[in-house]
């Protein structure tokens, strides 16, 4: 009886849907990858644990080369996050992202979303890629990028004068007043990794989650992109 329950559920016809295009999944592997190195090099950078050999030479720069791998981390992060946004708004293969934001305002999705999470309602159908949960959890992810960014250009532009680190200067240095100083930027910056680290398990938990409890493709749809939907129509 089991069995044959099992087997008619796995019979259930299923429709492929693109939900992330492939320049999304690749910017978000990108991302991800430029977050772990920018969080490890970060802390680095701020208790630094290491002591090169004695060397006469001035040859053990190991601190300037933490520093500087970090920084090209941290705009690669930047080129890649602006591009992100842009894809967001502007990429037809976008569109299902675009379509979650209409979730946000409803509060019966929203109610039983969080029911869902707590195993006491069935997942609602969602329109679009994301629920309300997880639209404004990638916003908050966003600002907060957008902050530790903002303030990592700030810090930049006082360690290089020159180039990029000139421009950056006069583009940014007014955030160094609106933060109350270098050591407040500093602070913020520092803090602001906190959220991400504490982001980071739960994001990867959470997603998980949702693949063993609705397997449709989960996990995968960030490499294939493809989310599987059931036919209504048999
Ligand atoms: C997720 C992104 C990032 C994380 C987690 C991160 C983390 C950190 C941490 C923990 C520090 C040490 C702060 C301290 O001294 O207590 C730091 C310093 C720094 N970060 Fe970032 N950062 C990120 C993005 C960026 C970006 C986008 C830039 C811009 C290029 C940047 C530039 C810098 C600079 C210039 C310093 C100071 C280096 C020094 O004091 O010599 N960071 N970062």
């Amino acid at each position: 009886m089991m069995q044959t329950e099992i087997n008619i559920a796995l019979k259930r016809e299923m429709e492929q849907h693109l939900e992330f295009g492939g320049m999304t999944r690749f910017l978000h592997w990108v991302r991800a990858f430029m977050i772990i190195f920018l969080i490890a090099s970060g802390f680095y950078i701020a208790y630094p644990f290491l002591q090169p050999d004695a060397n006469a030479e001035p040859t053990t720069f190991l601190q300037a080369y933490y520093r500087a791998f970090h920084c090209i981390a941290g705009f690669v992060l930047i080129c890649a996050s602006i591009f992100r946004v842009y894809l967001f708004f502007f990429a037809k293969s976008s569109s299902p992202e675009r379509i979650s934001i209409y979730q946000v305002f409803n509060p019966a999705i929203w109610l039983r979303t969080i029911g869902a999470y707590l195993f006491i309602a069935p997942h609602p159908h969602i329109n679009g890629a994301y629920n309300p949960l997880q639209f404004c959890t990638y916003f908050a992810l966003g600002i907060l990028t957008f902050v530790i960014c903002l303030t990592g250009v700030s810090l930049y532009a006082n360690v290089y004068h020159e180039g990029l680190g000139a421009l950056c200067g006069a583009l940014f240095g007014w955030v160094e007043y609106a933060f109350g100083g270098l050591a407040n930027v500093r602070a913020i910056h520092h803090i602001v990794t906190w959220a991400f680290i504490i982001f980071i398990p739960v994001h990867i938990y959470l997603v998980i989650w949702n693949s063993v409890r609705y397997p449709n493709g989960g996990a995968d749809a960030m490499v294939s992109g493809i989310r599987y939907v059931e036919n209504r129509r048999i």
